[in-house]
């Protein structure tokens, strides 16, 4: 049976944090807030632990895990050749929602990282995570704490949805504040290259080492000629039971032009959803409109993504339409994730 344990962000309850912390050393596994979407981890350096991550997930083995470390000696601990961006890296967005990929020594076990020979360290801003594994004495490796496929859980009530029986713990610390998994920086080859988009942008990166940073170029290509090189960026990910269109355009357009395919699916008796802000939220006639946040605070956005497309499926809808969000800052980040869910289906007005 798994414990559900609520924890107050302003006030850490230490008892709670030690009993979690105690079930990780022990080699069970806890799901945890961070400041990007919950984790569910295990001992990074235990690879029964690691074997059991995948199997509650129902996450392909050969997926790597991202290692949660608490001080910057723990990346020193379980990697070689760090290269100097490592540190000026860390410097500038550690704790913070930034990934970097480094070598590994032989600390991580291949099971951590899928059978690579590079590992993914992270260091996340969330109080509740850092004192989880400070508390564990253990590096925490954790995947999000979703089934394998589903959107990666904003909320706890999420992570009950998907693994409640199959994992130790969850520690509800209410919803998370960015909403979209971290970005992922490849620094194991002369070009830095960003592997998955988020909240800090490649712009920002190369500001504070000094040298371009590029796109992985897997991750942008439609076809599948060229393979992402984060593994995890290769499978459907995140996509809702339901049909999903994304409609792209002037507003007044999108608008329109939504408003027309919902009545088409209306003639044929489906049940429609549209995907909305603040902004247009009024001038829609569907069965449900989904309000994702502002177009002036994009960061709003971002956080209601992947509850939304939970939403979809909690309320059984046959189609959705959705606005598209290429916002100035986050906007790719959040355009990768929902244009993986519509199976790159897009409409231009
Ligand atoms: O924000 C986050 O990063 C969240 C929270 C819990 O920290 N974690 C997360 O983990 O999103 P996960 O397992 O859902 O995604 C990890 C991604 C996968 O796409 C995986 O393939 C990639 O990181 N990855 C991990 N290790 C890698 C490596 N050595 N080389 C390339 N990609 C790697
Ligand atoms: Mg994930």
């Amino acid at each position: 049976k798994t414990k559900i344990l609520k924890v107050d962000l302003n006030n850490i309850d230490m008892d709670s944090l030690k009993e979690a912390g105690q079930l990780i050393s022990k080699g069970e596994l806890v799901a945890f807030p961070t400041e990007t979407v919950y984790g569910l981890g295990g001992d990074a350096l235990d690879a029964k632990a690691a074997e059991k991550i995948y199997k509650a997930k129902g996450r392909p083995s050969d997926n790597p895990l991202i290692v949660h470390i608490s001080k910057y000696e723990d990346l020193e601990m379980i990697s070689k050749d760090l290269p100097v961006e490592a540190k000026k890296l860390a410097d500038k967005f550690w704790p913070g929602p930034l990934t970097m990929i480094v070598n590994k020594n032989d600390k991580v076990p291949y099971e951590t990282t899928g059978g690579m020979d590079t590992v993914a360290v992270r260091m996340p801003n969330h109080p509740i995570a850092l004192e989880l594994i400070r508390q564990s004495g253990c590096l925490i490796a954790a995947p999000s704490a979703n089934t394998s496929g589903r959107p990666s859980p904003t909320e706890a009530k999420h992570v009950v949805g998907d693994l409640d029986g199959k994992i130790a713990m969850v520690l509800d610390g209410g919803e998370v504040g960015i909403g979209i998994e971290s970005t992922i920086v490849d620094l194991t080859e002369d070009q830095i290259l960003v592997l998955r988009p988020g909240y800090i942008t490649p712009e920002m990166l190369s500001e504070v080492i000094g040298k371009e940073v590029k796109i992985d170029p897997g991750i942008i290509a439609q076809d599948d000629t060229t393979k992402p090189k984060a593994p995890g960026m290769k499978y459907k990910h995140y996509a809702p039971k339901a049909s999903l269109v994304l409609v792209e355009g002037k507003q007044n357009n999108v608008v329109k032009k939504i408003n027309e395919l919902v009545q088409e699916q209306h003639n044929q008796d489906k049940k429609v959803a549209v995907i909305a802000t603040d902004e247009t939220k009024n001038k829609y006639q569907a069965d449900v409109i989904l309000n994702i946040g502002s177009r002036n605070d994009e960061d709003s956005i971002a956080r209601h993504l992947y509850k939304i497309l939970r939403e979809c499926d909690d309320l059984e809808i046959d189609s959705i339409f959705s606005e598209s969000f290429q916002t100035p800052r986050i906007g790719n980040a959040i355009m990768n994730r929902l244009l993986k869910a519509a199976g790159h289906q897009v409409i231009q007005t």
